[in-house]
């Protein structure tokens, strides 16, 4: 599987959600956790930060001839590697989008790469652009998040309508496969309410709630997702009940 994780808005769980699937997948598998966010949070997230452009993503979306193996970090968690980013991300894309690489960049960079692992996981920064795009051309999956914010079902749609399109454009074949509240705030009435909308649009609404947890910007500070830093914890739990979630739904779709 090669999972995007995605949304149209910022702050709404993406990273926390793909750094703690990373870590669960990587529990029964090989798994790459590829950074196509400048934001670098998803290496943040494993205590990884790239000391340059050209010891990160960055460098090999611009150069054809760049050899991935020798940006990748190895064992940031068990069963992990990573691919991170840079600020200079943001430069990269601008300067690619010039040129018309940008779209197939990253799926170009991860092809040698994807012998070597049974999953890849994609963080994607919070809107539906450009680079985030190039990370869905690289995915076969994506999943998107939502929280107690009324205005995560809208997010939703919009995710949706967007991997409509560029199904249609043929610049991916990836589907939507899951649609998970990232924070869950269970005796909120806004949160009840996002769920309700979300159920009656259609959209693969999966059925795991992570809940809201200290646990998680605690996990932040310790450089290692909950799932590994408190993995008895309920919130630790939700994300291994929600990769679960997410490979049975990505095995119904492309067994
Ligand atoms: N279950 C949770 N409980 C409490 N806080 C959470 C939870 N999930 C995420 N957060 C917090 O919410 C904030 C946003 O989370 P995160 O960085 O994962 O979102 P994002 O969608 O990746 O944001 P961006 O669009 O900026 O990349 C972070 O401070 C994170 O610690
Ligand atoms: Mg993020």
């Amino acid at each position: 599987m090669r999972l995007a994780v995605c949304s149209s808005k910022g702050g709404v769980g993406k990273t926390t959600a793909a750094a703690n699937l990373a870590a669960a997948f990587g529990r029964r598998g090989r798994v790459l956790a590829v950074d196509v966010d400048p934001q670098d949070s998803l290496g943040r997230a494993f205590g990884v930060v790239a000391k340059s452009r050209d010891d990160s993503l960055a460098a090999l979306l611009e150069d054809p001839l760049a050899d991935p193996r020798a940006v990748v970090r190895h064992a940031v968690a068990p069963g992990v590697d990573l691919l991170p980013a840079h600020p200079e991300l943001e430069t990269t894309a601008a300067y690619l989008t010039s040129t018309g690489g940008l779209t197939t960049s990253v799926r170009r960079v991860l092809r040698s790469l994807l012998s070597d692992y049974d999953h890849v996981v994609l963080d994607t920064r919070g809107d539906l652009g450009a680079l985030t795009l190039a990370a869905v051309c690289a995915a076969d999956t994506v999943l998107t998040v939502f929280t107690s914010d009324p205005g995560s079902a809208v997010g939703a749609a919009r995710v949706a309508a967007f991997l409509d399109q560029h199904r249609a454009y043929e610049n991916t074949s990836a589907v939507l496969i899951g649609v998970a509240c990232t924070a869950w705030d269970q005796h909120g009435r806004a949160a009840r309410e996002v769920a309700g909308a979300l159920a009656d649009t259609g959209l693969p609404l999966l059925t795991t709630r992570v809940p809201m947890s200290r646990r998680v910007p605690t996990s932040t500070l310790a450089k290692r997702p909950v799932v590994l830093s408190s993995p008895t914890s309920p919130v630790a739990a939700a994300y291994l009940a929600l990769a679960d979630e997410v490979l049975d739904a990505a095995e119904r779709v492309a067994p």
